[in-house]
């Protein structure tokens, strides 16, 4: 099983030469250059002339983009550029509906942000799309749309979340969370990967160097873990040479679906492996 692991989606923001340079080195399995909302209006030019640099050399992992919306000043240009700009996947923000993703550079991989009420509402048939490789959670917008309190919990935001999380599972796509906006707290941000990965996320966006380990090891997978998913898969392989239906693991039912589970976990490790230590 190939698997292409999305623990860790660093935004860079494109008016930011010192952070584009960076972000080749920081061990995050996708980077997401930004012309939208890091960016201020005045620097919008020089933002795309920036990421036209940086995807003149190869990077160590895969690079999106992300453009302007539709009705904005940019948009039309954004998208004209990026048709030859040499980016792996382009993210569009503010995904509402599936028109959004009409006319869009043949071949490049879609990840559409799901960040509005409406969206939230339609994820279903954005995640269906074809072309559609992953949704993104976007809680600032979302937060800002539904007119929510701040919540360290999230707790006003986990019904969004989850549809995302269903949209995008439903349909094979990559559901990637949102961003955690105290980049001085790690604390926080750990627990905030702790429940991403719980909600069924298969990684997190993240905004600054220091988050990038901590969303790895949260959507990673630890040699403990590893370990635990050989042993469960050598558990059933023995209960099945031996006539049964199914086995048992450390006391716990074991079925079909534990041994694809561990499968895709131990897929999961060998594709993160390198980041591992070596003791
Ligand atoms: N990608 C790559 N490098 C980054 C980075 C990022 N997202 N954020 C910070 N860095 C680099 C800085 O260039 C700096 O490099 P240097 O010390 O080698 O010069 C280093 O990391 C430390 O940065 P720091 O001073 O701690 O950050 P800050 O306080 O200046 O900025 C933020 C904090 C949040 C404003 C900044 O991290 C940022 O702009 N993040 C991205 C925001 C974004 O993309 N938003 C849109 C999506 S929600
Ligand atoms: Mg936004």
């Amino acid at each position: 099983m190939r698997l292409r692991p999305w623990r860790s989606v660093l935004y860079v923001p494109g008016d930011q030469p010192r952070a584009l340079e960076k972000a080749r080195t920081l061990g995050a399995d996708a980077v997401i250059l930004d012309l939208e909302d890091a960016v201020a209006p005045e620097h919008k030019d020089a933002a795309r002339e920036n990421v036209t640099g940086a995807l003149r050399t190869p990077w160590p992992s895969p690079v999106l983009v992300r453009v302007n919306g539709p009705g904005t000043p940019w948009a039309e240009t954004d998208l004209a550029w990026v048709r030859g700009a040499g980016a792996d996947g382009l993210v569009l923000p503010k995904v509402e509906d599936t028109a959004a993703l009409q006319g869009l550079p043949p071949g490049l991989p879609l990840w559409a942000m799901v960040e509005t009420p409406l969206g939230v509402l339609r994820a279903a048939e954005i995640a269906a799309a074809p072309g559609v490789a992953g949704l993104i959670a976007g809680a600032n917008d979302l937060a800002r749309a539904l007119r929510t309190r701040p919540d360290p919990a999230r707790t006003p935001l986990l019904p969004a979340l989850s549809a995302v999380v269903l949209a995008a599972r439903a349909f094979g796509k990559v559901p990637l969370d949102a961003v955690y906006n105290d980049v001085r707290n790690l604390e926080g941000f750990e627990r905030e990967c702790e429940q991403g990965r719980t909600l069924g996320f298969a990684g997190k966006t993240v905004i600054h160097p220091q988050q990038v380990a901590a969303a790895n090891r949260a959507f990673g997978v630890s040699e403990a873990d590893a370990q635990a998913a050989r042993d469960l898969i050598a558990a059933w392989t023995a209960a099945r040479a031996e006539g049964r239906s199914v086995a048992t693991y450390r006391g716990a039912l074991v079925e079909a679906m534990h041994v694809e589970e561990a499968q895709e976990t131990l897929a999961l490790w060998e594709a993160t492996r390198q980041d591992q230590p070596l003791a």
